[in-house]
């Protein structure tokens, strides 16, 4: 039988997980998940899902456990996700930690590698605040690190490029309390795994990227 490996991107809002996940997912040829997009996903279709989450996101807060271990619960009986998935922003609190144990249990998947990213603040408000993302393809860009060639258009498919609700920087200061609250005891809950890696942040993302790949390599 072979055995699912999932792939978890943990970290800061704004340290990179989102231009790392989607890079990684491509080399290793396993589907990106992030519960972020899933969740701007509903929020356009006006769903069910969507209508409870849109003021939340907005406010920078959590959207609640019970919905976000529901759409990744479904999201990994697709079929693609049969030889693992790279996760983008999940899990985000102690709870859903928890409850993605489970559900490796009951399926008998294992955990590839907890992929931890850190960066100071002060860079991450810097990497926020100039973020642009593809309306179309969800490609991620930085008006100063990483430009698309035409001004407002996604090199990739041509979509527009549009500034997220929740990169104002008011939503900013709260995602990072937020973070440090909700997310950050998940670093003690995977610290001592041998999955886990601390991977830094800081430097060009083809740098960042090559630390990711030896961390995975030297632990495989
Ligand atoms: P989500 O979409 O997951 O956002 P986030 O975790 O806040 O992370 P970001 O997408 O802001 O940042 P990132 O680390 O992916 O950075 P990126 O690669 O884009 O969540 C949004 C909201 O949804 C949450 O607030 C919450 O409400 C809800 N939600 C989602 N998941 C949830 C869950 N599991 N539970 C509950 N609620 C949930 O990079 C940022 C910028 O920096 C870009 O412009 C990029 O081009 C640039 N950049 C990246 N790397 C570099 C580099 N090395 N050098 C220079 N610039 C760089």
């Amino acid at each position: 039988m072979i055995v699912a490996k999932h792939f978890i991107f943990l970290g800061a809002p704004g340290v990179g997980k989102g231009t790392q996940a989607q890079r990684f997912a491509q080399l290793m040829d396993l589907p990106h998940v992030s519960t972020g997009d899933m969740l701007r996903a509903s929020v356009q279709s006006g769903s069910e899902i969507g209508l409870r989450a849109a003021a939340v996101m907005e406010s920078g807060a959590l959207v609640g456990d019970e919905i976000i271990v529901r759409i990744v619960e479904e999201r990994l009986l697709l079929e693609d996700a049969s030889d693992g998935v790279i996760f983008d922003g999940f899990p985000r609190t102690i709870h859903q930690a928890h409850a993605l144990d489970n559900l490796l249990a009951v399926h008998g998947d294992e955990i590839g590698a907890v992929l931890h990213l850190d960066l100071d603040d002060e860079e991450i408000v810097g990497r926020l605040s100039g973020r642009r993302v593809c309306s179309k393809c969800g490609a991620i860009y930085h008006i100063r690190y990483h430009a698309p060639t035409v001004y407002g258009i996604c090199d990739i498919c041509g979509g527009g490029l549009l500034q997220r609700d929740d990169d104002q920087p008011a939503v900013i200061r709260k995602r990072l309390a937020v973070y440090q609250a909700e997310t950050a005891p998940l670093i003690a809950y995977y610290h001592d795994r041998p999955a886990y890696h601390l991977v830094s942040g800081e430097g060009e993302v083809d740098d960042v990227f090559s630390r990711i790949v030896k961390a995975v390599e030297v632990a495989g």
